[in-house]
């Protein structure tokens, strides 16, 4: 069975900078309560006439100019987002028109913040299948479109941007993606949801007037269940493979919050010098945190490094995937 091996990475953020001084201006805020609750400094904006496609579309072009790589020989795209441009078309078909990915098809994959680490291990099956030999596994999204700044809570936590990996098949033992835990829990709907703009509730002046189509959480419910996803979902993925922190280069966590990036490597007693950390600057891009982070540490990590993500996310989702990094 042949291996699903990382070969490249990619990352994109829009220009556009919405620090905590500027939420300060608009909203009952300070930038210490957001930096001492969550870590976060400031996230980034897409421009109003751009979203997902074009995150994922400068992704995929940095990754086949990165290694010249003919845009024929790539299979499939798995757009992990749950902020698509539109309900029709998916993102993924977009991008890789966009592209000039001819012969690739493409679907969007939404699992919210896990989305990526969902489409990691999706994208690893196609592979070790022996089906496809070159997947690109996108996570981007536009989470300011879904924000109510009247809701100081919630809409200081979120910001646009994302990542992508080139996932190809090869022969070399050792490396590439090992094992994945993912797991799931319908009920977690209750607590973290967007209400409008779905077949069940489709937006109307009403909905939008008391702005339910933007993000709703019970912040104290999701941070718990975020803390003992990740913790149990690494750990299981662990103990299946025999591993133990030693054993793991980085920890690469979906940035929700770094209160909750602490907790979980405090439960694991892994330290943080091994964790990966990009939220002070891009707050939570759900799908897209994880490519973010290993596009900035691309040049820390070697050859056979350990790598495990986690993710936990709306649904709720969570899981946690051990690979070995291949080059
Ligand atoms: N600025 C200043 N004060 C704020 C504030 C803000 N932006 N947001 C909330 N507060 C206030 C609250 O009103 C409350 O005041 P009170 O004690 O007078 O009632 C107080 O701060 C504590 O609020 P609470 O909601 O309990 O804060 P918290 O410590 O739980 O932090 C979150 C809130 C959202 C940052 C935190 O719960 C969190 O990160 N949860 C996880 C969310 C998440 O990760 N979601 C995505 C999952 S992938």
């Amino acid at each position: 069975m042949p291996n699903a091996i990382i070969t490249a990475v990619s990352g994109f953020v829009p220009d556009q900078v919405l620090s905590n001084v500027d939420l300060e201006k608009i909203m009952d805020t300070s930038d210490d309560w957001i930096i001492s609750r969550t870590g976060i400094k400031e996230r980034r904006v897409m421009p109003p006439d751009q979203a997902v496609t074009r995150i994922g579309t400068e992704c995929v072009q940095s990754i086949l100019s990165q290694r010249d790589i003919d845009p024929d020989s790539i299979d499939l795209v798995i757009c992990a987002t749950c902020t698509a441009d539109y309900i029709i078309p998916d993102s993924a078909n977009s991008i890789c028109s966009e592209s000039g990915l001819n012969k690739a098809y493409g679907f969007d994959l939404n699992a919210a913040c896990s989305g990526f680490v969902y489409a990691l291990h999706t994208a690893a099956q196609f592979i070790k299948s022996g089906t496809h030999q070159r997947i690109i596994v996108v996570g981007a999204e536009k989470l300011t479109s879904y924000m109510n700044y009247e809701d100081r809570t919630t809409s200081i936590i979120f910001g646009d941007g994302g990542g992508a990996v080139l996932v190809e098949s090869s022969e070399e033992e050792g490396i590439g993606v090992i094992d994945a835990e993912l797991r799931g829990d319908g009920t977690g709907r209750e607590v973290l949801r967007i209400d409008a703009g779905g077949s069940l509730n489709p937006v109307t002046q009403e909905r939008l007037d008391k702005k339910a189509h933007t993000v709703f959480q019970d912040g104290r419910q999701v941070f718990k269940r975020a803390v003992q996803g990740m913790t149990s979902s690494m750990l299981e993925v662990m103990k299946r493979n025999e591993l133990t922190n030693d054993d793991i280069r980085w920890v690469v966590p979906h940035q929700a919050n770094l209160r909750i990036i602490s907790a979980v490597a405090n439960q694991l007693d892994f330290p943080m010098e091994r964790v990966m950390v990009n939220i002070d600057k891009y707050a939570n891009t759900s799908a897209g945190t994880i490519p973010l982070c290993l596009w900035e540490y691309e040049s820390q990590m070697k050859k056979g490094d350990g790598i495990m993500l986690t993710a936990f996310g709306g649904g709720f989702t969570w899981g946690s995937l051990f690979l070995r990094w291949a080059y």
